[in-house]
């Protein structure tokens, strides 16, 4: 019998096994490549229990007391990279706690009263998730403070703006720097509710059904830092939602990302000039001297490929899934451990391209002016001065711009006679608000991209991120 045991390959479960697992069967089987990642979590889950057994005389002091200090053991043989992760343990669980018998023998199989792996590592997830958007929050908050400051020193930098990828009307540099600072902080908004959302411990659930032992699930919670138990053992062990959902918000985010990846893109291409890298946030290549690479905001746009590959995989895992745990469940951490760091990176690098970006002033200017781009002020002062309906001051200023288009010339450079042609009643004034300088200066409606706008904006970002550091 005690042959049978030891030829079973596994001391955690091997009991009524006869031989070891076939080699590709531990190999499909095992997670400790990846979900190493979760020592701390566990460890500290792990804890949390031990103590509870104790408090609760599930298990004696002394035991408890060994079970703490050897897993304290643990965790720093772990962080001093001296513990050796062995695969026929399978995955972070079993890694720990035969270490731990090792170390103090007897009490360590204590531990696993009243719990199970499922409730185990969908505890250690939580946690995990829930320690990795405070990462991200805290990137997201450094990038915000990037953008804002640049959106403050460039506040009434004229630039074009796009719709159609055409020239549309005159914006500010700062104005348009600010749109990030406002989609990252609905990012940051994702992830917190993402966050509050997940933060319910499973500890307890054990392995789908609760248990007989008189725990005391507050009390792990409440050691954990989770808002309380999840009410329902079923579910404790069985959704993945939170990961889908924290999955969902990284997309959302590298999205943005990658849309003001592109942008830098474009914008410092030889052919627009609008914007500069320094050597910094630059490659050169192996054939083209003459060559600057924005590698680094192609990278970000591509990186949503990954994040997005993770939250579909999960999706896709997930789908159809009977309650409770499944081992397809396990699927759950490669991609997202991945896609966590994919997003970090992502960040760091535009955080760093936006301290480093320079606005050619001059070109943004003169390409601001291009394409009739104050057409719409034109419009406008028609509809003010003149009371035109903005319909017809539309298809006045629309015969206006065919004579400037005619004649190769930028509409404030038009002369009055060849608008007053299409229009007697338009007098001199008009050139008030032709010039780019004016337009932006013009658009103080709420949210708008006059410069004293931008200033005041981008100053209540910066307070605000000041004040949240504390
Ligand atoms: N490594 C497993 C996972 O990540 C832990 C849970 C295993 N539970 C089980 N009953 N086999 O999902």
């Amino acid at each position: 019998m005690a042959k049978k045991t030891k030829n079973s390959g596994n001391k955690m479960w091997g009991g009524r096994f006869a031989s070891a697992p076939d080699a590709i069967m531990q190999k499909i089987n095992a997670s400790i490549d990846f979900d190493w990642h979760l020592y701390r979590q566990d460890i500290a889950a792990s804890k949390a229990h031990a103590e509870m057994l104790a408090k609760q005389g599930i298990i004696g002091a002394d035991d408890a007391r060994k079970i703490i200090h050897g897993l304290d053991t643990i965790l720093s043989e772990i962080g001093s990279g001296k513990f050796k992760f062995k695969r026929e343990l399978e995955d972070i669980h079993m890694n720990v706690e035969s270490r731990l018998a090792e170390l103090i023998g007897p009490a360590a199989g204590r531990l696993h009263t009243a719990r199970s792996r499922n409730d185990q590592v969908a505890t250690d997830f939580r946690l995990w998730v829930r320690d990795r958007i405070d990462d991200i929050y805290a990137l997201l908050g450094d990038y915000q403070q990037a953008l804002a400051e640049k959106a403050l020193k460039y506040a009434d930098i004229v630039m074009p703006g796009f719709t159609h990828l055409q020239t549309a009307q005159p914006v500010t540099f700062g104005h348009h720097l600010l749109a990030y600072v406002e989609m990252a902080a609905r990012d940051r908004g994702r992830f917190a509710d993402a966050q509050s959302r997940l933060n319910d411990s499973p500890l307890g659930a054990a392995a789908l059904a609760g248990t007989s032992f008189p725990i005391d699930r507050e009390m792990t919670a409440d050691a954990l830092d989770f808002d309380g138990p999840m009410r329902n053992s079923l579910d404790a062990v069985s959704d993945r939602d939170f990961v889908m959902e924290s999955l969902a918000a990284a997309s959302i985010a590298s999205v943005h990302l990658s849309r003001f990846a592109e942008e830098i893109v474009i914008w410092t291409s030889p052919l627009v000039g609008l914007v500069k890298l320094s050597d910094k946030f630059t490659t050169g290549s192996s054939i083209m001297p003459q060559k600057r690479n924005p590698d680094a905001a192609e990278l970000v746009r591509a990186k949503v490929g990954r994040i997005m590959g993770a939250m579909n995989a999960m999706m896709i895992v997930m789908k159809g899934l009977p309650l409770a745990y499944q081992k397809d469940m396990q699927e759950d951490k490669e991609g997202t451990i991945e896609a966590f760091n994919a997003l970090a990176l992502s960040i760091d690098a535009m955080t760093g391209m936006v301290g480093d970006m320079e606005p050619d002033v001059e070109k943004m200017r003169a390409a601001a002016g291009m394409g009739y781009s104050t057409a719409t002020d034109l419009a406008d002062w028609l509809v003010r001065t003149l009371k035109m309906p903005f319909r017809e001051a539309h298809h006045v200023t629309g015969r206006i711009v065919a004579k400037a288009s005619d004649k190769g010339i930028e509409l404030h450079k038009l002369p009055l006679a060849d608008m007053q042609a299409v229009e007697p009643k338009i007098t001199k004034a008009v050139f008030d608000v032709l010039s780019v300088d004016r337009s932006v200066q013009s658009r103080v409606s709420f949210g708008g991209t006059a410069p004293k706008n931008v200033k005041a904006a981008a100053q209540k970002w910066l307070k605000r991120i000041e004040k949240e550091r504390g």
